[in-house]
């Protein structure tokens, strides 16, 4: 079932235009000229009930802004979307019962009231049954042990409690639909893990439609079937992982190191792959002390490769590497920007 409906949103941002110095702010005050700025250009996509939906971009590229339509905290400048039916932006207070929302950068909750409390006003303000919400918030704590830090008042957590605090804040009314928007930023690697512990396990037991915007592609390669990528405001790739991986070549590497070094050359180790099925990105290089051999994993397994070099030369060591999904983004966003 279909629960996020985008079409051909934009978003234009108008700022009045400054002059410089002070002759310019007296001029800025009497002029009414704007510079505009194109956020989001006619972006469209549907997202089905249950994906967890990686939304990509380098800085600036309009990714909040996406996210704040979507939950109605900004209205598009033109076309149209819809959240489990609801046009957000029209229907703020009912949106806001279907969705929950972390932004990474800035807290959603009360900085002076203890953390206990603040379930306990979310409880009322969604109205959810005193069962219902036991069994929502043992569950939460069971992932993201909230207990630890219950009693205490929002502004003395550390960023990781603040923000696994933030993310059972955004859960505790059990939404169809959840946005976060840099759920890990500044987490260390620990909770990080914790906080996509619990964006999969919700995911697997409730079905809940997840989007979320990160720079760290790790987030991304872990948690998302599907990602979207946009580029200066406009979409520019949408589409499954897999998809992704072979449209922009998923190389990977073996680094060699073999016995008598020295003595071998560069096309005596090309020759032992001669007749092996692979692709033309095959290649091997000689370094200042190993062999680098790039292969695409769609044509040839590292055990292909391995039994041919082991049968062939003394192999000392070696190591294989996957190119991670960083280097294809930054593919992306090259190729969008010579458009
Ligand atoms: N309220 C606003 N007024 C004017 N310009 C804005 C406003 N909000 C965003 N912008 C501009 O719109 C563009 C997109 O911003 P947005 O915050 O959506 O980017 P982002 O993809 O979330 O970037 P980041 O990864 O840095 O968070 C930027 O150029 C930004 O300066
Ligand atoms: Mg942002």
């Amino acid at each position: 079932m279909k629960v996020i409906s985008v079409c051909n949103v934009s978003k234009q941002f108008k700022t009045p235009k400054k002059f410089p110095g002070f002759k310019g702010a007296l001029k800025g005050l009497f002029t009414r000229e704007y510079t505009v700025k194109n956020a989001v250009s006619n972006i469209s996509f549907d997202i089905e009930e249950g994906e967890i939906v990686g939304y990509l971009g380098a800085n600036g590229a309009g990714k909040s802004t996406t996210i704040k339509m979507m939950t109605g905290i900004l209205t598009p400048s033109s076309g149209t979307i819809s959240i489990d039916g609801i046009v957000p932006y029209e229907k703020r207070e009912k949106n806001a019962m279907n969705i929950g929302v972390v932004f990474g950068q800035r807290t959603q909750l009360w900085w002076d009231i203890p953390l206990n409390e603040t379930y306990t006003l979310l409880k009322n303000m969604y109205d959810i049954p005193e069962d219902a919400y036991r069994e929502r918030f043992e569950f939460l704590d069971g992932v993201l042990g909230l207990h630890e830090f219950i009693m205490q008042p929002v502004r003395t957590l550390s960023l990781g409690q603040r923000m696994k605090a933030d993310l059972a804040a955004a859960l505790i009314h059990n939404p169809k639909v959840v946005f976060l928007d840099e759920p890990t930023i500044g987490l260390d690697v620990v909770v990080k893990e914790k906080v996509r512990e619990a964006i999969r396990e919700i995911n697997r037991r409730y079905n809940t439609t997840f989007i979320l915007t990160t720079h760290d592609l790790h987030d991304i390669e872990e948690l998302s079937t599907r990602i979207i990528v946009i580029d200066k405001g406009v979409k520019c790739y949408d589409g499954s992982m897999e998809n992704l991986k072979s449209q922009y070549g998923y190389l990977s590497t073996i680094t060699v190191r073999i016995q008598d070094f020295a003595a071998v050359s560069e096309d005596a180790v090309k020759a032992v792959f001669d007749g092996m099925k692979h692709s033309s990105e095959f290649n091997v290089k000689k370094t200042e002390d190993s062999f680098v051999i790039t292969f695409n994993k769609q044509f040839c397994t590292v055990s292909d490769i391995m039994q041919r070099l082991f049968a062939s030369f003394s192999v000392a060591d070696f190591v294989v590497q996957e190119t991670g999904i960083e280097d294809i983004v930054k593919k992306i966003y090259l190729e969008a920007g010579e458009r």
